[in-house]
């Protein structure tokens, strides 16, 4: 390990005490559950994504939330289920991974309370007070004195588990609008008995909980506390309510550290739209208020903004989550003072948050694979070939990035005079440029290597390849459908244009009307965020019954805040049937009903189709061909970059 002194980011890399453990650096890993759990039980290849990231050299991991009794328990079992004897050794065989590698390991507990996730539990919702969540349909059970009794003895005997299994600490949940945090808030708290009331009485389950643990688990077993110093929602705990809570804490239950964050349930992972080191200031205010030892955390992107962060006092530490998941190797990297060479998290919460069967990652395809043979450690070409990869978007770099590590001889065309492809276009979409941060990273690592760039040159048949290669690698992305000049008329502007060109000035009567093709994706919501952004008031049709319903929850809330600013109107379950004139006719298409709007600017979401002179033209000429990418099948990112890596890891 770089000692701290010689290190680019000193205060970074230097030793921290928290309780009765010294950490090798202030680095924390932020609690995420990464699905790969079965009967509540972190499986191997959990395992693996822990070990893997504590040998880059994470001074703290905290381990996603588990929960500390059945009645909070999913039916799936795909929580970690830390009240359970049976699931106690792959706990400790995972601690002992962790702490063979360095790292300390604290475990997170949680009971969800009215925070049902999945509505998938075989026993009733648990709460202080009976308000629905309003991330599900049915209210909550307002728990009695016998059930708050059971559940704080439940958090004692979870840390218990922990500290048995060789855990270093334990965390508690008070975050996030999760049953902690539901005691705490009065949006969640309408309690007027020992345990609500006003703020005092709102605290007792916290410090009962911490005063249960401390009981069971002693002085020198780590005790943390993870809390949303505001909690964005209405009528919740605000920066100065926690920092009472914080300040009475630290006097009366004093823990050995404060995580703060910021949001509750649906809106705590931001999205690239959302201002770096969200949670920095907060976290300032109640660590000079409590003086307890305090990590910050959410969108720290960088070395260099942790580090920051340290030396303005805002906190002791720093916790990432999304920035280990894209690059298991960021804290080396950071180490080796090759803060440039990180893959960077771009914010997209698609794929980490999705769970599907469990975590992946957009960026990084290793992610939640650490232990498949297909994917991790990739060995060098046995023998080097001439690859020529036409198609310089994300798919084609990350093929020749990869293909060139392993020794080949790569050239990568582009018809274009860049890099990027269409993924240039999404960083178009306002507040996403920070998607740019993912080309700019792999241009960078082609240039470190010896990979042939050729721009514009737009390849269509064998003979268009200047030297001869063994293997073509297609990855020549997709186009958008051209207008229907019959179905559109004239005046009607297709999606592209708007993401190309820029979202021209509003004119006439200043309205748009923007219809999707049923995607609910960011293609045409962002098309109507820049118009927003021009300044026309939008109104968005889509065939489907939902809005934005392909983007992630965390970037939906946002989003529509975003559109709702500008006016926004909606017709689901609506067609464009005719437009021009400065209007649009309508269809609804479960009445049939028409309804005319005013639209001096109509803009229509036209799909995709797959680019380029196909895998036949290339194939009856005796080539080796491979296709990857979009221009297989219109999709995203992440399956561009999966592709990449899986055909170049092989071929
Ligand atoms: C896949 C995933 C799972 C998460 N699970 C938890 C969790 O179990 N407990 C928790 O407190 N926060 C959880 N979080 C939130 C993170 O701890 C962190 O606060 C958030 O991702 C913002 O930090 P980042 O910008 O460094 O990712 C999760 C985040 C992600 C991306
Ligand atoms: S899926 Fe997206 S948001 Fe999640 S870690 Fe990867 S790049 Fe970041």
């Amino acid at each position: 390990m770089t000692p701290a002194g010689s290190s680019p980011f000193p205060r970074l890399f230097s030793p921290i005490e928290i309780g009765s453990v010294t950490l090798r650096n202030r680095i924390v890993m932020l609690p995420h559950g990464t699905s790969m759990v079965v009967d509540g039980a972190p499986t191997d290849d959990d395992i693996a994504y822990y070990e893997e990231r504590a040998r880059s050299g994470v001074g703290l991991m905290i381990t996603g939330a588990a929960v500390v009794s059945p009645d909070t328990a999913r039916r799936g079992r795909k929580l970690i289920e830390t009240y359970d004897e049976r699931v106690l050794p792959a706990l400790a065989r995972r601690a002992a991974a962790v702490r063979a590698q360095g790292a300390a390991i604290v475990g997170q507990i949680i009971h969800l309370g009215r925070e049902s996730i999945g509505m998938e539990s075989d026993y009733p919702l648990l709460a202080p007070s009976p308000i629905r969540s309003p991330r599900d349909p049915f209210p909550p059970h307002e728990m009695d004195d016998t059930d708050i009794r059971r559940v704080i003895a439940a958090f004692a005997r979870s840390a218990a588990n922990l500290q048995a299994t060789g855990h270093d600490g334990v965390e508690i949940h008070g975050a996030h609008g999760y049953l902690v945090g539901q005691f705490l808030s009065p949006a969640t708290n309408r309690r007027d008995d020992g345990w609500g009331g006003d703020p005092a009485r709102r605290m007792r389950f916290l410090f009962e909980v911490i005063d249960a643990i401390r009981t069971s688990c002693g002085q020198d077993f780590i005790l943390g506390l993870r809390l949303s110093a505001d909690e964005e929602q209405a009528d919740g705990l605000e920066l100065p309510d926690t920092r009472r809570i914080a300040e009475a804490v630290a006097r009366d239950h004093p823990v050995d550290y404060l995580s703060v964050t910021l949001g509750t349930r649906g809106g705590y992972v931001k999205d690239v739209t959302q201002p770096e080191a969200t949670a920095a200031r907060a976290a300032g205010v109640l660590r000079a208020a409590s003086g307890l030892v305090t990590i910050a955390g959410q969108r720290f992107t960088s070395p260099a903004l942790a580090e920051a962060a340290l030396a303005d006092g805002q906190a002791d530490a720093i916790g990432f989550a999304r920035a280990f998941v894209a690059d298991a190797d960021w804290v080396a990297k950071a180490a080796r003072g090759e803060a440039d060479r990180i893959r960077p998290c771009i914010g997209l919460n698609q794929d980490c948050r999705a769970f599907a069967p469990h975590l992946h990652c957009a960026v990084n395809p290793l992610a939640g694979r650490e232990r498949d043979p297909a994917f991790a450690g990739f060995l060098p070409a046995a023998e080097p070939r001439r690859i020529a990869i036409v198609g310089g978007g994300p798919a084609g770099m990350e093929a020749a990035r990869i293909a060139a590590l392993r020794g080949h001889l790569v050239t990568l065309y582009e018809a274009s005079d860049g890099l990027g492809g269409q993924f240039l276009y999404a960083a178009a979409i306002p507040g996403r440029a920070d998607l740019l941060n993912l080309i700019d990273h792999l241009q960078r690592e082609l240039r470190r290597l010896p990979v042939e760039v050729v721009l514009d040159r737009r390849i269509e048949q064998p003979d268009d390849l200047a030297e001869q290669a063994d293997t073509i690698v297609l990855a020549t992305g997709a186009v958008p459908h051209l207008l229907d000049p019959d179905r559109h008329g004239s005046g009607v502007r297709a999606w592209i244009d708007i993401l190309r060109d820029g979202a021209p000035a509003p004119h006439g009567s200043g309205q748009a009307l923007v219809q999707d093709d049923g995607s609910g994706f960011w293609w045409t919501y962002g098309v109507a965020n820049a118009l927003v952004d021009a300044g026309w008031q939008v109104t968005l049709s889509t065939p489907s019954a939902t809005i934005a319903g392909a983007i992630p929850a965390e970037s939906v809330a946002p989003l529509l805040v975003r559109l709702g600013t500008g006016g926004t109107r909606y017709e689901p379950l609506s067609e464009l049937l005719h437009a021009g004139e400065g209007i649009a006719d309508l269809i609804s298409l479960t009445s049939g009903a028409e309804k005319r709007i005013e639209a001096d600017l109509v803009v229509v979401q036209t799909g995709r189709s797959p680019a380029g002179p196909g895998p036949g033209v290339f194939s009856t000429a005796g080539l080796e061909v491979h296709t990857i990418g979009d221009c297989v099948a219109p999709r995203r990112l992440s399956q561009a970059l999966f592709e990449a890596h899986r055909l170049a890891v092989r071929v």
